[in-house]
């Protein structure tokens, strides 16, 4: 984070709070409520989640048993039986919601399309079939790799309606990365599209997925091609297919396969502090409750909402925030396929004008482009359908958090900052809007039932305002399982950070915080090898992993450097191999290399040679030096243990 951020997030005293109106109408209507609720669930948790999944979701057989806890697994509702994608659609069909839209969907180049409920619930289940016919069974995954189109949701749906694990790796990733998910969650199918739209150009998504599979990926027997782009591409006879040519004619009857609460739902992809991304699994009754539960309270779901989350489904927030929360609800979900791009600035203004968007949610990177490139582009639009803002990804500086409050929500619209993981699977810390005033650049108070703290790492809670680690101490229903294929890695990553003490296991986010008086929470950003660009998260061993990958380096070390506009950018210093020099074209050529490895979102915004790297005298690389060095900041206090001073001067000459 700059230091600027921190210094003003430090000074930050304001309070607003929500209107009478909007608090008289909302979920949870005061502070009082919210916390009579966080007392009730922390006092029995189990009774709470027990009685939410039977009030709102609709269940096929119901669960012996809440919560079997033997730490860090945990099964939530045992042996009940559920589907999710039933939960999304089947039970909206018997309502008035059947044919309110369900699925509101904008193309970059502005085509757009509106699926009912009935209408989704047909696509679903047809694509259902297609999967059945192509072998797809229960326990199976299937890799979906597409643009923002309706789709990739589909895809989703028909997945988890016949009990199948889907995938979804993000559309900006690499054939590399692609290809090393697709091997580690041994993908039978593949679901992608011709190519995507992105900022006026074609990502040509096919190309990737015939990339990834050149180098064989031995469980891949099909891929569905959606038709977005039109241009040409290569299709494998025998393993390719067009999307309509299978669509067609199949039968809309797929009845939902009743799964059990613990069966798995998908596999989703995040960095860590290691080389390898991990595959986060996440269940289905547990994760069913959880996206839906979270949804209706915070970002305060009426009927009447046009809600929009401008993710991708590559992330968890586009599985939990636009596809799964939002349609268990009975929702209208907006999905955006472009993005702010030179040619149309203003088009998020314009998608929420043209359809009267009421709860908007983004990520404070977007913010601040969007106060970059000037007011004039969202005072242009007429924005007075919006009722709710959200944001989430990374910290959230106050200016930031103002100028959205002002100029976007024209100061009538509370602001959710959600503070959440891909592990968590659903927001953990949040506003209510209606009942938790906010504070700017604080994410607030803990959701009911999310016992959460601030400690240090033997486990003892931090005083008011001190520095600590952001730690939850009781399972939740949306939490992530294990890790896929690594129960052991699961343990250590998250459960062991911070030592159990007499059976109770602590959950260890990897994000440094503080709780204030008022027990608000200001989260500060990852303790670990983990940097946040633009709201994305990557592991800085990954990105040194793909440039030790090239035959010019030696060695790599990757730190994160602050920036106004991405939170983070990525500086990469490098040590050449001998037969190697430095220079401006080497240093391009390293980072389109990273770009192949990894994607566009992991380009380092900064190559420095150096001839070595700073090393404790153990041969540690001093990583804390490496970053205050490429902030710009004074090192010379950071050297006791550094093994060779005369590299830090040497640094120092580079730089
Ligand atoms: O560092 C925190 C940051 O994003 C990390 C989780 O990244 P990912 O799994 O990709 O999920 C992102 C979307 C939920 C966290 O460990 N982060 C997320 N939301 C916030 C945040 N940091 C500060 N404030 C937030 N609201």
């Amino acid at each position: 984070m700059p230091q600027s951020t921190i210094e003003s997030i430090l000074q930050e005293k304001r309070l607003f709070h929500p209107s009478a109106e909007f608090s008289q109408n909302a979920h949870i209507k005061s502070l009082e409520e919210y916390q009579q609720l966080y007392d009730r669930a922390q006092a029995d948790p189990q009774q709470f989640w027990g009685e939410l999944a039977e009030k709102e979701l609709d269940w096929f057989q119901k669960w012996d048993q809440v919560l079997d806890w033997q730490p860090p697994f945990a099964k939530w509702f045992v042996n009940g039986k559920i589907n999710i994608s039933y939960n999304c659609l089947d039970r909206h069909l018997t309502t008035w919601r059947k044919n309110k839209a369900a699925l509101i969907w904008e193309g970059e180049p502005g085509d757009s399309r509106t699926l009912t409920y009935a209408q989704l619930h047909r696509e679903v289940c047809q694509f259902a079939n297609v999967l059945k016919q192509l072998g797809v069974e229960k326990g199976d995954r299937v890799g979906i790799y597409m643009p923002m189109i309706p789709e990739a949701a589909i895809a989703m749906l028909a997945c988890a309606r016949i009990g199948a694990a889907h995938t979804v790796v993000f559309g900006g990733f690499s054939a590399e990365a692609l290809r090393d998910r697709l091997i580690d969650g041994q993908a039978k199918v593949v679901v992608t599209a011709d190519g995507g739209w992105r900022k006026d150009a074609i990502v040509p998504l096919k190309e990737q997925v015939d990339k990834a599979l050149a180098e064989g990926v031995p469980t891949v027997q099909n891929v569905l091609v959606v038709k977005r782009t039109g241009q040409q591409i290569h299709m494998e006879p025998g393993r390719d297919h067009w999307w309509d040519d299978l669509q067609k004619g199949v039968s809309a009857n797929c009845p939902a396969e009743p799964m059990d609460s613990e069966d798995m739902l998908f596999i989703l992809y995040t960095s860590g502090s290691t080389g390898k991304p991990k595959g986060v699994v996440h269940t289905t009754g547990g994760y069913n409750l959880y996206s839906h539960i979270t949804t209706k309270w915070i970002f305060d779901l009426q009927d009447t909402d046009v809600y929009w989350c401008t993710a991708d489904v590559g992330w968890i927030t586009g599985h939990s925030y636009i596809v799964y929360g939002p349609l268990s609800n009975g929702a209208t979900t907006v999905m955006y396929e472009g993005a702010p791009r030179n040619s149309n600035p203003g088009c998020f203004w314009d998608v929420i004008e043209k359809y009267g968007v009421t709860i908007f949610y983004t990520a404070p990177t977007a913010i601040r482009s969007f106060i970059k490139m000037g007011e004039h582009f969202p005072k242009a639009r007429n924005l007075s359908s919006l009722r709710l803002l959200g944001t989430v990804g990374e910290p959230i500086n106050p200016e930031a958090w103002m100028w959205y409050y002002k100029v976007i929500g024209g100061e009538r619209c509370p602001i959710v900052d959600t503070w959440w993981q891909t592990e968590t699977g659903g927001i953990m810390i949040t506003a209510l809007p209606g009942a938790i005033p906010t504070k700017p650049g604080s994410a607030t108070r803990p959701f009911p039932g999310i016992i959460a703290d601030v400690m240090d790492l033997d486990g003892n809670i931090v005083g008011d305002n001190e520095g600590g680690y952001l730690s939850v101490k009781y399972p939740w229903p949306g939490m992530m399982r294990t890790v896929y294929g690594d129960p052991d890695r699961f343990r250590r990553t998250y459960w062991e950070h911070i030592p159990p003490k007499d059976g109770n296991y602590t959950y260890f986010a990897g994000d440094g915080a503080r709780k204030d008086e008022d027990g608000y929470y200001w989260v500060m950003g990852r303790v670990d090898d983990v940097i946040n660009v633009a709201g994305h998260r990557l592991g800085t061993m990954e990105i040194e992993s793909a440039l030790v990958s090239h035959p010019a380096v030696a060695e790599a070390a990757v730190v994160g450097k602050p920036d106004e506009l991405k939170g983070e950018e990525i500086v990469a210093f490098v040590t050449l191999d001998s037969t190697f020099t430095a220079s401006d074209e080497l240093a391009k050529e390293l980072k389109k290399h990273v770009v192949g490895e990894i994607g566009a979102i992991a380009r380092p915004g900064e190559i420095r040679f150096t001839e070595a790297l700073p090393k404790t005298r153990s041969g540690k690389i001093m990583r804390r030096l490496l970053r205050n060095l490429a902030a710009g900041q004074d090192v010379s206090g950071d050297t006791s243990t550094l093994e060779d001073r005369g590299v830090l001067d040497k640094l120092r000459e580079g730089a």
